[in-house]
């Protein structure tokens, strides 16, 4: 991808509002600083990035379980997490037009920081700012009900760890996987999707002996760029890694490392995957929590956690897939990902017999897939809007259609046409979808 394309951003927000995937949140009303509503398209486009995950991670694997936690948790997770002390950014504000900055989002002149709205280089002398998302819970808004929204769903595996063991007699090792809504206070979101107030993880945290770390953070390590590549299809050399050094880590970490992507705003963070040490299950429990066998000693277990941004994920694969051809835009998305993974449509909206046929076959396809239904203009005009959102294949009804029981089934990125028997369509598509 071209580096650093703001033009090519622009586009690919204004394809996501025009074709429905991402709309601005609240929009109505003047909408409301940088948060955003999934559409019909961006709802389905999410899902099957979230259930694929799912399946790899914890369907398809004996050594995982998955929770769904609550999001507002008893204040004293935070305090044992440390969050409520240390989860800060520093924070700097303009002396001219009292804009306020993460002091790493800033760019420089020199040996001095700019503030990219007025230009003034005098701000204000940094201080943290929690990033945790303040509310009250219960009538009274006074100090004994403050509670936060979580700002990682990680916690929750941590304070879980217990009732999960007990109930899936689990032994080491063996991971916890959520999918699940965070918060976090940032001071400058921004960049479509990538920074919000509001976004969605998904997150594991993978229980071993100390002495396993090693092999276990190079097994996760594999795991997420086969999930960037494989599943994803992001190009490889879009993705960098970033291995955050010694002094720039959490200080329970030995080892974390960033994968990064090249958005067309910049390479950024993508994911993470980092070695936690014991640290979490120390700060929660004050017995040992585990015992491996009968007799033996209780132990704290060390965690690798492996960490996903959901809303980063879809960004990444529309920035990935967004092509401009002579003739068409077209989202080359995998076809497991796609909205739709079928488009059928009557040759001719006029003829009835072509209508009846083609909704019949629409009507069985949607047994199995998620399909789209396009009566409107001419099949060109259809096939560009089907592009447009990634649709892999189109199926059109035509007058063979009910001579010989075949249709002319399009493939989105060959723009080859075939010809399909219509009991044989709903094997090929799965055969395409899965080969
Ligand atoms: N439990 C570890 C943890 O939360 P993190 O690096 O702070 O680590 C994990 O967050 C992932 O969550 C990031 O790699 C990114 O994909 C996503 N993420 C973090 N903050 C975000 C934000 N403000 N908006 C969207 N995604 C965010």
């Amino acid at each position: 991808m071209e580096k650093e394309n703001p033009q090519l951003m622009e586009r690919i927000i204004s394809l996501c509002k025009r074709r429905g995937f991402v709309f601005p949140g609240s929009e109505i009303y003047g909408g409301l600083a940088n948060s955003w509503d999934y559409g019909p398209l961006g709802v389905e486009l999410k899902n099957n990035i979230k259930n694929l995950w799912w399946k790899r991670f914890v369907h398809m694997r004996d050594d995982m379980v998955g929770i769904d936690a609550a999001l507002i948790m008893n204040p004293k997770v935070w305090e044992a997490s440390g969050h409520l002390q240390n989860f800060k950014d520093a924070l700097v504000e303009c002396k001219s037009c009292h804009q306020r900055y993460r002091i790493d989002a800033l760019t420089m002149d020199g040996d001095r920081y700019v503030c990219t709205n007025c230009n003034s280089k005098d701000f204000t002398e940094a201080k943290g700012f929690n990033l945790m998302l303040k509310t009250y819970l219960g009538p009274a808004e006074d100090a004994t009900n403050v509670v936060y929204f979580r700002p990682e769903t990680a916690q929750a595996m941590f304070v879980d760890f217990k009732n999960v063991l007990e109930t899936s007699r689990k032994k080491l090792p063996f991971g916890i996987a959520q999918i699940g809504k965070a918060f976090r206070n940032e001071i400058t979101p921004g960049n479509f999707i990538f920074r919000t107030r509001e976004f969605e993880q998904m997150e594991i945290e993978y229980f071993i002996k100390e002495a396993d770390w090693k092999e276990s953070f190079n097994h996760w390590h594999k795991e997420m760029w086969s999930w960037m590549t494989d599943v994803l299809g992001l190009q490889e050399g879009n993705i960098h890694e970033l291995e955050v050094p010694d002094g720039e880590r959490a200080h329970y970490s030995k080892r974390t490392i960033d994968f990064e992507y090249d958005f067309p705003f910049g390479k950024k963070e993508l994911y993470g995957l980092a070695y936690r040490g014991d640290f979490d299950l120390k700060n929660h429990f004050q017995e040992a929590p585990y015992q491996q066998e009968e007799g033996e000693e209780k132990m704290y277990p060390h965690v690798i956690e492996p960490t996903w941004g959901v809303d980063r994920s879809v960004l990444a694969v529309l920035c990935d897939a967004y092509q401009e051809e002579e003739e068409r835009v077209v989202l080359k998305l995998k076809p497991m990902l796609a909205p739709y993974k079928v488009a059928v449509f009557p040759l001719l909206k006029n003829k009835p017999e072509l209508v009846e046929k083609a909704k019949e076959i629409y009507n069985n396809l949607k047994k199995d897939f998620v399909v789209a239904w396009d009566d409107r203009g001419n099949i060109g005009k259809r096939y560009y809007s089907q592009d447009e959102i990634g649709t892999p294949y189109c199926i059109t009804v035509d007058f063979d259609t009910l001579e010989k029981e075949e249709v002319t089934v399009r493939d989105r990125d060959t723009m080859k046409q075939e010809k399909v028997a219509v009991k044989e369509l709903a094997s090929f598509i799965t055969k395409k979808l899965h080969g």
